[in-house]
């Protein structure tokens, strides 16, 4: 992890412009974080684990601009308007701030995963997008300082600052703001050899109709079902760990699926329900019972979208894709193993 906390100091360059770019991966969670306990600290009401994926980057380049008024934002080339805009200029104001800058920057950001469709592409994009800004604008953060920053983008970013599998602390609840924020990081956990895969199913990739954080906020404002899965996702949590360290796929992948549909169960049940299932879905999960009647160690996760991954020994993971696209019509499928953090590619700080 070391070189990618590493600021290159250098002269500023001619125009007089601190830039840094920074690539990170998606994560998708194993056990779920689904709630938060302040939402303008992003405080999970629970703690989550999941694994870095070695497809999808998302690169970010962030370069300060003296003359400019305001941020400029392009994402995938297109400027960024609207909410998108606003969560970007909010985390750009927090570096600032930590900076004493008062700079604004520009911004262009390349996602290679769909945007907003439960693929996890904030959690790459405010990964990437804190390791780039934290590099221009010269704050020297070491990758728990910069996973307590990236959480401040999106929760589930704080993940993404580590490669293969990690757990983010949800912190203390109890005491001062300042004491919540700082034990609430990310860190990589300890695992056996596993060799796993992650086939996803795109079975829509457009954007949802309801972002997870007003999805997330309404299950636990209403619905009945919410704390009785954070309670058993605690456990979860307990029994992922132990499974991760011994080793075993079957049960990590039988705990990842109950925790997950759980997780969707909390949704069904909030006022008015949110319901991210599709037909497909059910098609594709419906595929991975039977990849496990016919003995294929195989489990599903999803998120806030209609998209399945599927975890799965990598030696099965072939197997697991045909059978999956075969499943239903129109879907996509992409074989991810677990991947690196998020680093910087280069750096001119201050
Ligand atoms: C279902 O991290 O996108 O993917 O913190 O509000 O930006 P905000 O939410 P986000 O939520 C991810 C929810 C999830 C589960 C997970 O990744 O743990």
């Amino acid at each position: 992890m070391s070189e990618q906390h590493t600021t290159l100091i250098r002269p500023q360059d001619q125009t007089g412009a601190e830039r840094a770019t920074a690539v990170a991966h998606p994560n998708i969670a194993l056990i779920k974080y689904w709630g938060k306990s302040d939402e303008r600290l992003f405080l999970p009401r629970t703690d989550s684990l999941s694994m870095t994926l070695d497809i999808f980057p998302t690169t970010t380049h962030v370069r300060l601009d003296a003359q400019a008024g305001h941020d400029a934002v392009t994402l995938n080339g297109v400027p960024a308007t609207g909410e998108a805009l606003r969560r970007i200029v909010t985390f750009l104001d927090l570096v600032r701030d930590r900076a004493g800058s008062l700079q604004r920057a520009v911004v262009d950001t390349e996602n290679t995963v769909p945007t907003g469709a439960g693929l996890a592409s904030s959690a790459s994009g405010f990964a990437a997008l804190a390791t780039a800004a934290a590099a221009a604008y010269g704050l020297d953060l070491d990758a728990t300082a910069l996973s307590r920053l990236a959480r401040r983008g999106s929760g589930s970013a704080s993940r993404s600052i580590f490669g293969g599998f990690a757990m983010w602390h949800a912190g203390r609840t109890t005491g001062t703001a300042t004491d919540a924020d700082l034990s609430s990081y990310a860190e990589p956990v300890p695992t056996a050899e596993l060799d796993p895969a992650l086939v996803i199913a795109v079975v829509n990739a457009g954007p949802k109709d309801v972002s997870s954080r007003t999805a997330m906020r309404r299950t636990v404002d209403t619905s009945p079902l919410y704390e009785p899965w954070a309670a058993s996702s605690r456990d979860d949590l307990a029994d992922m760990q132990v499974a991760l360290k011994r080793g075993d796929l079957e049960a990590v992948g039988e705990i990842a699926e109950r925790n997950a549909l759980g997780m969707h169960a909390t949704m069904l049940a909030a006022r008015p329900a949110v319901r991210y299932l599709s037909p497909a879905t059910l098609t594709v999960l419906d595929s991975v019972l039977q990849l496990r009647r016919d003995g294929i160690p195989a489990y599903a996760t999803m998120d806030a979208g209609p998209n399945v991954k599927v975890l799965c020994r990598r030696a099965d993971a072939d197997r697991v894709a045909g059978v999956v696209r075969s499943a239903a019509a129109r879907v996509s499928v992409h074989i991810a193993g677990p991947g690196p953090g998020a680093r910087l590619l280069c750096g001119v700080g201050r």
